[in-house]
């Protein structure tokens, strides 16, 4: 006997409301070959495309194939497998796939590839912070070339969860807290992953995550539930997706819950405004093992009532919890889910198969990349540098401590990051551990040379130095030229599971610096770390601050040539820096108040009692080797229609006696509106370099599509209404022209 269904109340709320939707829609329109493959297919062959498991790994034997899953494999009942990263299993793969199984349908290939795979570029944040999009794509080209080389065909990469709490670890994998750099960066990334043809055999298939709002975690905590409202689900955490509807060959669903529903399981996500709304045809992988995630989170009881959720709720393909191979068959088989509802998921995954031209050459990207004789050539160093160079913002720089000389004849560099290697990765480094990694000290011993007195201190833990290595901290820096602290996070505190509640300088640090900096040196604190670091107290007692997340493969020799001047600071803030968990959360484009806080203190106002609410670093912030003046914004006319744009005209001037770039940053508030709008938001970005004394003019288009809100279902649309129109350094210092949006 068939158990009876059982769908637990919340899910069978969010069925009844979904009711039309939940049917199998109209069969998308697939190939011929696709349907004819499908007529062939067996339930469990059926079941078996949408099993995305894992390879297996083990400290002797590095990646292999079990018995089991080859066994499994050879049955058709592996769509693909993850965690890819060694190319004779993955060619034994795909040979058995292809030729060893009874349709010989290939297999997909999946690897997590996030800044890098041999070569390992910055962090995904400090990518943001460089504000380059060709340097983006250019890392996600090489990032592809090198995982082809190991077999991988598709990755789970890009990141574009919209940051609304720096405790959470996982901002360091994204853009930050802008939802329209998020997007600019997202198409940037499944450019350079894929090319303009996801068949060329030099790119692998991007799979942008975590779709659901992921990034609007509760408490800074990972896995938890989300309760937002539809409004900030549009606006904030759906446009990076939203834009890569007729690029991405795949999404993949957030872990969380939306209205109470795991996205895994989320009919209205997955279903009403994936297909219904956007059009997509996208095939939807879930993230690690959430189907197995939704009896936790108590919307299903048995692994049966799970693949039943998924399957309903518009989830195409299960990462790791085996749960679609092992109950779908017989879930059909006893009429609690439409043979219909399997193949629709069927078809997407065959249909990704197809899109990335593994149905026509399973072997192409191993052939593209048969002979290559180095993992991470200089080349692609190079460039991993050049990008590592330009995401270090220079948060502070009192007195012109830095650039250090050249000159000088000793220097110290202090701190648990002095010489470390694989702390310059970051949390998620592909195979960046072989690439030997240069560490900072390193980076300023081969640009210094022998000439130069260089006193390594390094610090074992994290959490502070002990009193032998203080002494010894001390000791070296008396007297020397330049005193370098290299402090902040480890790379472990940041990315997946990996959220703090206290993200000030970790443990005693504070400590190492004010010893160090008793002895009055020229001293600059290199900040690492994976999200904005607090640093309250560190941002009053040192004189130079330089954030640089974790710079990769390079990161020694880039520090190094910034800190010596060899290259300019370029990046800014991509997230706002809080003076203290406290105030968050803090971003830029928050909500107005109906008292708001001018000044502080301040009594009756939105204000704290014992802090201001700016936040210590605003969003955009970052200084230069020079000083820049932002004159007014100016505009050609003042009324903005939807088919004319209005030009906006920026004066800047370098003030100071070096050369160098500025960034003029553009941010945009409908001022009064039908619905509150955020008092400011980030939108559009222009460089100059100016000699010293030299004045220019930077320009922007503002456009009716910058300024529009979430009205219904797909549509965005601003209502007449005055627009304040800023521009500047940064969120924290703009000047305001004001023009008319009349359609
Ligand atoms: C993460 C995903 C990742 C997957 C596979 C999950 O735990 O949330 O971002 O792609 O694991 O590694």
């Amino acid at each position: 006997m068939p158990r009876p269904p059982h769908v637990p109340i919340v899910l069978a709320l969010a069925v009844a409301l979904l009711a039309p939707l939940l049917a199998a829609g109209p069969a998308r329109a697939a190939s011929e070959r696709i349907e004819a493959l499908i007529a062939r297919m067996t339930l469990e062959e059926k079941a078996g495309q949408l099993n995305f498991e894992t390879a297996d790994w083990s400290q002797d034997r590095g990646l292999y194939m079990s018995e089991e899953t080859e066994d499994r494999l050879r049955r058709g009942l592996v769509g693909g497998l993850f965690n890819i990263h060694a190319r004779g299993v993955a060619r034994r793969a795909q040979e058995i796939a292809t030729r060893e199984t009874r349709l010989g349908i290939p297999v997909m290939l999946g690897y997590d590839v996030i800044h890098g795979y041999d070569t390992v570029f910055p962090m995904p944040i400090g990518q943001a912070a460089a504000f380059d999009l060709e340097r983006v794509e250019r890392s996600e080209r090489i990032a592809a070339i090198e995982a082809i080389g190991d077999g991988v065909n598709m990755t789970f990469s890009p990141m574009l969860d919209t940051s609304r709490d720096p405790r959470w670890g996982r901002t360091a994998e994204g853009a930050g807290e802008s939802t329209w750099w998020a997007t600019e960066i997202g198409r940037a990334r499944v450019r350079g992953f894929q090319t303009a043809d996801p068949r060329d055999p030099t790119g692998i298939a991007a799979c942008p995550k975590h779709l659901g709002a992921n990034g609007a975690s509760k408490g800074g905590l990972d896995y938890t539930a989300m309760e937002i409202s539809e409004r900030e689900l549009r606006e904030v955490h759906l446009p990076p997706f939203r834009a890569l509807v007729d690029t991405a060959l795949c999404f993949m669903a957030a872990f969380n819950t939306y209205d109470s529903v795991p996205v895994a399981a989320n009919p209205f996500i997955l279903r009403r405004i994936l297909r219904e709304e956007w059009g997509s045809d996208a095939m939807v992988m879930s993230d690690f093992g959430a189907l197995s995630e939704l009896e936790r989170h108590g919307v299903a009881e048995t692994d049966a009532d799970a693949a039943e959720a998924g399957i309903r709720g518009g989830l195409q393909m299960d990462m790791a919890s085996t749960f679609y191979l092992a109950e779908l068959p017989g879930l059909v088989r006893a009429g609690r889910v439409p043979a219909a509802l399997l193949d629709e998921a069927v078809r997407a995954v065959l249909t990704l198969k197809e899109r990335m031209g593994l149905l026509d050459a399973p072997f192409a990207r191993f052939e593209a990349s048969e002979g290559r004789t180095e993992t991470s050539p200089a080349p692609h160093r190079a460039e991993a540098q050049d990008f590592a160079e330009r995401s270090l913002v220079l948060l502070k720089n009192e007195g012109d401590v830095l650039p250090f000389a050249r000159s000088v004849r000793s220097v110290a560099v202090i701190g648990p990051h002095a010489d470390a290697k694989f702390e310059m990765l970051g949390s998620w480094f592909g195979r960046g551990v072989f690439s030997r990694p240069v560490s900072l000290a390193a980076g300023l011993a081969d640009l210094l040379g022998p000439g130069v007195d260089l006193r390594i201190v390094p610090v074992a833990a994290f959490e502070g130095a002990t009193g032998d290595e203080t002494r010894a901290a001390v000791t070296a820096a008396r007297g020397a030229d330049a005193v370098i602290l290299a402090i902040g996070e480890a790379a472990g505190m940041s990315g997946e599971a990996a959220s703090r509640t206290d993200i000030d300088l970790p443990g005693r640090q504070m400590d190492l610096v004010r010893a160090v900096l008793a002895e009055g040196r020229p001293t600059a604190a290199v900040v690492f770390g994976g999200r904005p670091v607090a640093m309250e107290a560190l941002a009053a007692e040192a004189p130079a601050i330089l954030k640089v997340w974790f710079p990769g493969t390079m990161g020694g020799t880039a520090v190094a040539r910034l800190l010596f001047g060899d290259v300019e600071p370029l990046a800014r803030m991509p997230v706002s820096t809080p003076r203290s968990v406290g105030q968050i959360p803090v971003h830029h484009d928050r909500l107005p108040s109906g008292r708001p806080a001018i000044k502080w203190p301040d009594v009756y106002s939105s204000n704290y009692l014992d802090r201001p609410t700016t936040p210590l670093f605003p969003f955009g912030h970052g200084l230069t080797w020079t000083r820049f003046e932002f004159g007014e914004p100016a505009v050609d006319v003042r009324r903005l229609t939807d088919d004319a744009p209005v030009s906006v005209t920026v004066p800047v001037r370098n003030a100071g006696d070096r050369p160098g770039t500025a960034m003029v940053q553009l941010y945009l508030r409908s001022r009064f509106a039908p619905i509150s709008r955020p008092v400011m938001m980030f939108r559009a970005f222009e460089r100059i370099r100016l000699a010293p004394g030299e004045a220019g003019t930077v320009r922007f288009r503002v456009s009716a599509d910058q300024i529009a809100w979430w009205q219904a279902g797909d549509r965005f649309a601003a209502a007449p209404g005055p627009i304040d129109v800023m521009t500047g350094p940064s969120a924290g210092e703009v000047r305001t022209v004001r023009i008319d949006y009349m359609p």
